[in-house]
């Protein structure tokens, strides 16, 4: 009898370690991803699929990226504001208490940078600007060309984890900028403030998968990705010229 409760103990141990096991190994698909339904922010849907920027990134590095760091961000942001008196408040007028708020900081503006970054990227992009925003670059850097070794250099020599970022100023005028971490032209903290219209992530959680230590590789191939269209109507909606 004893010996039979034993088996029978042994039994259930087994069934729960592989239950566990199976719960492991399964993979998280788009519809999974955990979006708290009655917070302030949610995860937006990405506009394409993981493997639609490949081979320029690729799509493992789009689903961690996504999946895992944006959605982090979410979380995190909508954490730090329950209860308090910034719920209610927009991303942007957020930003605006971005000095006095490491956790607002941190996870609101990788929660806006994300959302933005994954809109300036398209399986169609590439190539250059045509209309108002192509010769606005032309007129401020020189050539399509000068703007894109300016922005490189940006995205290139930003030490550490950041974005480099192409904006309007407050005047119409066109600048390019980079900011440490999750930080973003638009904060209360900025020493350099514009609108973005353009933006790249240079984490190494962006790139590491598949270009390990070469920024440069990765800044290269993102040029082939650029939605140029979306740029163009974020240069319009603010009134560039
Ligand atoms: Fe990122």
């Amino acid at each position: 009898m004893r010996l039979k409760l034993l088996f029978i103990f042994q039994l259930f141990l087994f069934a729960g370690f592989m239950t566990s096991q199976l719960s492991c190994q399964q993979s998280i698909s788009p519809q999974q991803i955990q979006k708290p339904q009655n917070m302030a922010f949610k995860l937006p849907d990405l506009p394409y699929a993981y493997n639609a920027l490949e081979p320029h990134i690729d799509a493992m590095t789009m689903e961690i990226h996504y999946s895992r760091h944006h959605a982090a961000y979410t979380n995190n942001l909508n954490a730090a504001i329950a209860g308090t008196n910034l719920e209610g408040k927009t991303i942007e007028e957020l930003m605006q208490v971005a000095g006095s708020n490491t956790a607002v900081r941190n996870n609101g503006g990788g929660f806006w940078n994300h959302n933005f970054f994954w809109s300036v990227m398209s399986p169609t992009g590439g190539g250059e600007p045509a209309g108002a925003l192509g010769a606005a670059i032309t007129a401020r850097f020189g050539s399509f060309d000068e703007f894109k070794k300016q922005f490189s250099q940006a995205a290139v020599s930003r030490f550490g984890s950041g974005w480099a970022w192409l904006g309007v100023k407050a005047d119409g005028s066109l600048m390019i900028c980079s900011t440490p971490n999750q930080d973003n032209p638009l904060m209360d903290i900025a020493p350099d403030k514009c609108t973005p219209i353009l933006g790249l992530d240079v984490w190494e959680h962006a790139y590491y998968l598949k270009y390990q230590n070469k920024r440069p590789d990765y800044i290269s191939a993102f040029f082939n990705v650029i939605n140029w269209q979306q740029v163009s109507e974020y240069y319009a909606a603010v009134g560039g010229k």
